[in-house]
C-alpha cells in the first residue's frame, strides 16, 4: 500500500549572528507558520523544520567584529533566536543547528556520495587573499565599489544598493572587510561541481512545473520573481561552483588532503533541514526517510529573496545527484 501523502515543510535557517528582527519574521516565519497550522487543521501529516545556520561567513565575520569566536556568537544567537521563535508561537517540530555533530556528519556523508559518484572535479585557481589576517577572501569577505551604481561598499558576490550579483573580480578597488587591506593573490584547490550537467532537466523541471504534483504541474506555482530569478541564472547558462572554501569554521570536507578546507555554507545549509529531521525523527521513533525519500512526500521550502538561486537551482541539483 502506498504510504500516506506527507509535507515536509522548512523555512529557511536563520544565521545566527544576531536577533531576528520583524521582517524575518513578516517574510518567512509567520507565512509557513500559517500554512503548516493550515494543513494541521485539514488533518495532514506534516514536518515544520527550522534552526540556525551556524556557518559561513555571516558567522565568522560577526565573530571579528565583535572579537571573539564564532562559537561564542552562535551559542548566544542561537538561543536568542530559539525564544524568539518560541516566544511568537511559531510552532516547529523542532529548531535545530548547523554546529550539531549529527548534522556534520549528515553533511559530510552527503558530499562523500557526492565524491564517490565522481561529481567533483578539483581546480586550482589564484584567489584572492588577506595576508595580515591569514584569510582566503571568498564572497562575502571582500568589499569594494560596484561597477555598475559606484556604491563604495558593495560585497564580492552582490552590490546590496542595486542588486546586482557580482564576482569578486568585478569589485572596483577590493579591500578585505577583515582588515580593510588590498588583497593579495594565491593559490588554492577546490571541488567543483559542474551545475551546467544538469541544465536541461532542471529547466524542463522549473519551465514545466514538474516539481509541482498537486496543482497538476503548474508552472506558474512558484512566485513570478522566483521563476524571474531561475530563468535569469538559466539563460546565463550554469557553470561549475566551488562547493569547498578555505576557512577554520565550518563543516570539515570529509576527504584526505583537504586540510583546512570547510563545505561551501550553501552547500551545507539546506542539509540542516535534513539533519533537523534526523534529529526530530530519533527523538520521536520515526523514519526520516519517510519525510525526505518518498515519492508521497512533498516539499515545501519557505525563504528569504536572497536564497533564491540555492534553494531553486542549486539545492535541486545537489538532492538530484545524491
Ligand atoms: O539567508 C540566510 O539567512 C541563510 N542563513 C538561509 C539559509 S536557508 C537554508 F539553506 F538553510
Ligand atoms: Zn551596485
Amino acid at each position: 500500500m502506498p504510504n500516506k501523502k506527507k509535507y515536509t515543510v522548512t523555512a529557511a535557517l536563520p544565521y545566527a549572528n544576531g536577533p531576528l528582527h520583524i521582517g524575518h519574521m513578516a517574510g518567512a516565519y509567520l507565512p509557513a507558520d500559517i500554512y503548516v497550522r493550515f494543513l494541521r487543521l485539514m488533518k495532514k501529516e506534516v514536518l515544520f523544520v527550522c534552526g540556525s545556520d551556524e556557518n559561513g561567513a555571516a558567522i565568522t565575520l560577526k565573530a571579528f567584529e565583535e572579537k571573539t569566536t564564532p562559537k561564542k556568537i552562535i551559542d548566544q544567537f542561537h538561543k536568542t533566536n530559539k525564544n524568539i521563535f518560541e516566544d511568537f508561537g511559531i510552532s516547529f517540530d523542532i529548531y535545530h543547528r548547523t554546529s550539531a555533530k549529527l548534522h556534520h556528519k549528515t553533511a559530510q556523508d552527503f558530499f562523500l556520495e557526492l565524491h564517490k559518484r565522481g561529481v567533483f572535479e578539483t581546480r586550482e585557481s589564484l584567489q584572492f587573499y588577506d595576508d595580515s589576517a591569514n584569510f582566503f577572501l571568498a564572497d562575502r569577505y571582500m568589499m569594494g565599489t560596484c561597477p555598475n551604481c559606484q556604491f563604495e561598499k558593495a560585497y564580492g558576490d552582490q552590490c546590496e544598493s542595486c542588486g546586482s550579483s557580482l564576482s569578486l573580480q568585478d569589485l572596483i578597488n577590493p579591500v578585505s572587510r577583515l582588515t580593510g587591506k588590498a588583497p593579495i593573490k594565491r593559490r588554492t584547490k577546490h571541488w567543483y561541481l559542474n551545475l551546467g550537467a544538469h541544465q536541461s532537466w532542471l529547466e524542463e523541471w522549473i519551465e514545466k512545473g514538474l516539481y509541482q504534483e498537486e496543482l497538476h504541474h503548474d508552472p506558474k506555482a512558484w512566485k513570478s520573481h522566483v521563476l524571474g530569478q531561475c530563468h535569469s541564472w538559466l539563460k546565463a547558462g550554469l557553470s561549475a561552483r566551488a562547493m569547498t572554501r578555505d576557512l577554520d569554521w565550518g563543516v570539515d570536507v570529509p576527504l584526505t588532503k583537504a586540510e583546512g578546507k570547510k563545505l561551501y555554507v550553501w552547500l551545507d545549509a539546506p542539509i540542516g533541514y535534513i539533519s533537523a529531521t534526523k534529529e526530530w525523527a530519533k527523538q520521536k521513533g520515526k523514519n526520516w526517510q519517510d519525510y525526505w525519500q518518498d515519492p508521497n512526500t512533498e516539499l515545501v521550502h519557505f525563504i528569504g529573496k536572497d536564497n533564491i538561486v540555492f534553494h531553486c537551482i542549486i539545492f535541486p541539483i545537489l538532492l538530484h545527484t545524491h
